[in-house]
């Protein structure tokens, strides 16, 4: 079986206690410290998962945050500690019996206590917080300069948090102080600090490649050991906005890298609310954004999907 005939996955079923599925993930329990976050091919678009999954694009978000998890190795402890097949089997051989339903879309990882604060950093003014800074002048509640244009710059980007919506609800942005007063000076610091280093090196490394990182979210957790560790996917199309330099254009939004081909689609609906359940998506439009996955893959990490293999991108960890 060559790597692109593996399974399109809308659920997976695999023989292990369920802990939670999201949106997008199904993660599973391993052990005690230990879970297997398996990344479907479902697709989410204003907050509503569609009713066709996107083929590849479990793949493409668990290899993304591995080749990323990999260059902060040493920079900031996280939470990945397999990702290569065999190195998952290896570890835990009871999963070599449903190998195929995981393989390349499923991370081993260690098993934390989520920090309940989303650690977004934006260093363009895109989305909810354009929408904030349109009607009031400001980001996270802090005041922005002002004559701002939509998708302009901010610079220094902004450490902007948001709490974790219940199921279906969005994500409320809070500001720095209640960020302090939910989670304690200290950690609310070291979070702040953290995500901007870690939004450094993603919006360097992307500007190598051409893209713009506009902004990101973070997610973080506590260890058994108590080790503050980065969690969830990182820098991924679905976690943040990639923009390709070669349309930027502040003063209006800008098309990403990502599902726009869904969104687009979506946006010519009249008679979509954007409240479940969602039209169905046409073949041309699944297949439109599939192509724009492995595009934003190849276009990052300069391999093909097919061609990406754990070891050999010193990712089997
Ligand atoms: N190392 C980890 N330890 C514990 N929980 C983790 C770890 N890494 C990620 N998670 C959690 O796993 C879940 C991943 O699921 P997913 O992102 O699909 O759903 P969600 O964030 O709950 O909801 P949404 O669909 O809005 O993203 C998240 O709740 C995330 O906080
Ligand atoms: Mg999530």
């Amino acid at each position: 079986m060559s790597v692109s005939d593996g399974p399109v996955v809308v659920e997976s079923d695999l023989e292990l206690p369920l802990l939670h599925r999201g949106k997008v993930r199904d993660v599973y329990e391993v052990d005690a410290d230990t879970l297997l976050m398996v990344a479907s091919d479902r697709v989410s678009a204003f907050d509503v998962v569609m009713d066709r999954p996107v083929p590849r694009k479990g793949e493409v978000l668990t290899l993304i945050t591995a080749w990323w998890l990999k260059q902060l190795d040493g920079r900031v402890p996280h939470h990945l500690l397999a990702v290569d097949p065999d190195a998952v089997v290896a570890r835990h051989p009871s999963l070599a019996a449903s190998r195929d339903a995981w393989a390349r879309r499923a991370m081993l990882v260690r098993r934390t206590q989520p920090v309940l604060v989303e650690c977004v950093v934006r260093g363009y003014i895109s989305g909810s917080a354009w929408k904030e800074y349109s009607a009031s002048g400001t980001l996270a509640g802090e005041p922005l300069p002002r004559g701002l244009r939509e998708s302009d710059q901010l610079d220094p980007p902004i450490f902007s948090p948001a709490t974790k919506a219940a199921r279906g609800d969005h994500d409320e942005n809070i500001t720095f102080e209640q960020t302090r007063s939910i989670l304690g000076d200290a950690l609310a610091e070291r979070l702040r600090e953290a995500s901007l280093e870690i939004y450094a090196h993603g919006r360097d490394v992307a500007a190598g490649r051409d893209i713009i990182l506009a902004d990101t979210k973070f997610e973080f957790g506590h260890d058994a050991d108590g080790t503050l560790r980065l969690i969830d996917e990182v820098l991924t199309p679905d976690s943040s906005r990639f923009w390709p330099r070669e349309h930027y254009a502040p003063g209006r939004s800008q098309p990403s890298l990502d599902k726009q081909p869904i969104r687009d689609w979506l946006e010519t609906l009249d008679d979509w609310n954007k409240r479940p359940p969602p039209p169905r998506l046409s073949d041309e439009v699944v297949a439109a954004a599939s192509q724009r996955y492995l595009d934003v893959f190849r276009r990052l990490t300069g391999v093909h999907l097919d061609h990406f293999h754990a070891p050999l991108f010193g990712v089997d960890l």
